[in-house]
């Protein structure tokens, strides 16, 4: 039996070759041909959804601080890009309408994992699916977390909405976990996701969608990701999965 491709989604963008999670990481997604992008989402003082992966500024910008204690125009003023490269140092944190806005045009699905890990933003998932309805992206977004209160209270609120759990250890039948909570996909990392795990997810009507830590681009590897039956492949390297994907 041929099995069917996986959809390929770029991770915080195309984080292999822009700055992540930043407009220009978007934009290089469309550019390559991804059919999703994958981002991370925060609260900022004043209640706006930011695209940030960590909880704090520090690392992917100049500045340093808590976004949870910064209002937007604090974060405004931060360099997004320029850690990664002199040419994106006009890069801000974007806002999730400013993405929202940016793919609505387009066909691509977006992947929305709320960063409720450490702090769990009350009413962020309202907020959320407010967002997604004003922009009629209900039926491309996906809506993850690592917080499954997150993921299942979201799901109250919007049960038209696809939701997967995220995790990253090793599960005893996520299948089972899965259905029990509602949700309609795993988000493993490819590590935790062989072809029996995904066999078995989608003898339970469940899709999987597997992400990557610590990732590093082997075509040898890749060809196997892309044969092992998973739905979404969320990736640095979209350019390079999309190449060996789509080769005659
Ligand atoms: O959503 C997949 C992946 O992004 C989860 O891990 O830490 O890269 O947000 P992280
Ligand atoms: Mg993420």
């Amino acid at each position: 039996m041929r099995m069917k491709k996986p959809l390929i989604f770029a991770h915080r963008g195309v984080s292999s070759q822009c700055p992540e999670n930043t407009l220009a990481a978007f934009r290089r997604a469309i550019e390559v041909g991804a059919e999703g992008i994958e981002l991370d989402v925060h609260r900022s003082k004043d209640g706006q959804l930011v695209v940030c992966h960590d909880e704090t500024v520090d690392r992917t910008t100049d500045g340093k601080g808590v976004i949870q204690e910064m209002t937007v125009q604090d974060l405004s003023r931060l360099d997004a890009g320029g850690w990664f490269g002199p040419a994106y140092k006009e890069e801000r944190i974007p806002l999730l309408e400013e993405v929202l806005e940016l793919l609505e045009p387009t066909s691509l699905h977006l992947n929305i994992e709320l960063k409720t890990d450490y702090y769990f933003y009350p009413g962020i998932e309202e907020d959320t699916y407010a967002l997604i309805l004003a922009h009629g992206m209900e039926d491309r977004v996906i809506l993850s977390s690592f917080n499954h209160h997150t993921v299942v209270r979201f799901q109250r609120i919007a049960p038209k909405v696809r939701t997967g759990i995220l995790y990253s250890c090793h599960l005893y039948e996520p299948h089972k976990y899965a259905i029990s909570l509602g949700v309609g996909a795993l988000h493993p990392p490819m590590h935790l996701a062989p072809p029996e795990i995904i066999t078995i997810a989608h003898q339970a009507g469940l899709s999987v969608h597997g992400w990557f830590s610590r990732e590093r681009f082997d075509e040898t590897q890749a060809r196997g990701y892309l044969d092992s039956g998973v739905d979404i492949l969320i990736t640095n390297y979209p350019q390079e999965y999309l190449a060996l994907r789509d080769e005659k």
